[in-house]
């Protein structure tokens, strides 16, 4: 009972607050509804956390049920065009794995393309631990209608590989672009990479900016070697 109270307000407070004000009002051009990496709407997928006994736990069709409600409701409010979603189905981070990652995947992408929503963000099975060497992204890719991006472990020339062969529209970079606040121009001129520092990725160091922007651009770096 309070589980269901619990839930319907998270889908009220989705309606009727955060999702009109970031968009209507802070003026962002979208949503991307989380539903990776072991946060709130990943634990409902996976059935190594999902425990419910309700109509939101224990099948398939019923733990994909509220991350597709919430999908629902994010569309019913700004529209499909503007949202995408995030989703990890064959990782297992904060205990959230699922024992058939790749089934999961499919299910998720067939049930979102009939919301026609902008893009599906999914991470590669080689950043988590679930799931076998052979597995991979492209069942949900060639299933998935929309645009369909692919992150984890890419560098410049596995990304333009993936999509020279169609393995995805765009990728994402997480840690490159993290160290490297003007990654797309470092990419499109081909120059260094800065290296990221693991040990200020979280949070370790007591002053927050360390390791999020003091990163150094292209440009203060030559001036730096110039000067
Ligand atoms: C410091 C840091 C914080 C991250 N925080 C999140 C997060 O809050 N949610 C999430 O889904 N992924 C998070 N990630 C994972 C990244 O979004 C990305 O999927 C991961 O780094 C793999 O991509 P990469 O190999 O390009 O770095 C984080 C990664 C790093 C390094």
């Amino acid at each position: 009972m309070l589980q269901n109270i619990l839930l319907s307000l998270f889908h009220k407070l989705i309606t009727l607050t955060y999702v009109p004000v970031v968009v209507q009002i802070v003026g962002f051009d979208g949503v991307e509804v989380h539903g990776a990496h072991g946060y709130l709407l990943d634990q409902f997928l996976k059935d190594q956390v999902n425990d419910r006994t309700d109509e939101y736990g224990g099948s398939l069709e019923n733990r994909c049920r509220f991350p597709l409600e919430v999908v629902e409701a994010v569309v019913n409010e700004v529209g499909a065009d503007r949202v995408g979603i995030r989703l990890s189905p064959f990782a297992d981070f904060s205990e959230a794995g699922d024992s058939n990652p790749l089934q999961l995947g499919l299910y998720m992408v067939n049930a979102l393309n009939k919301f026609n929503i902008v893009y599906c963000h999914m991470v590669e099975p080689r950043i988590g631990s679930v799931g076998g060497p052979d597995e991979s992204l492209r069942p949900m890719r060639k299933a998935f209608n929309g645009s369909f991006i692919a992150a984890g472990g890419y560098d410049r020339e596995d990304g333009n590989k993936a999509i020279a062969e169609n393995r995805a529209d765009l990728i994402a970079y997480g840690r490159l672009f993290l160290a490297n606040p003007d990654l797309p121009k470092r990419f499109a001129l081909n120059a260094p990479l800065n290296k990221y520092n693991r040990l200020t990725f979280y949070h370790e160091n007591p002053d927050p900016l360390v390791g999020y922007s003091d990163y150094p651009f292209l440009d203060e770096e030559s001036n730096r070697v110039a000067s």
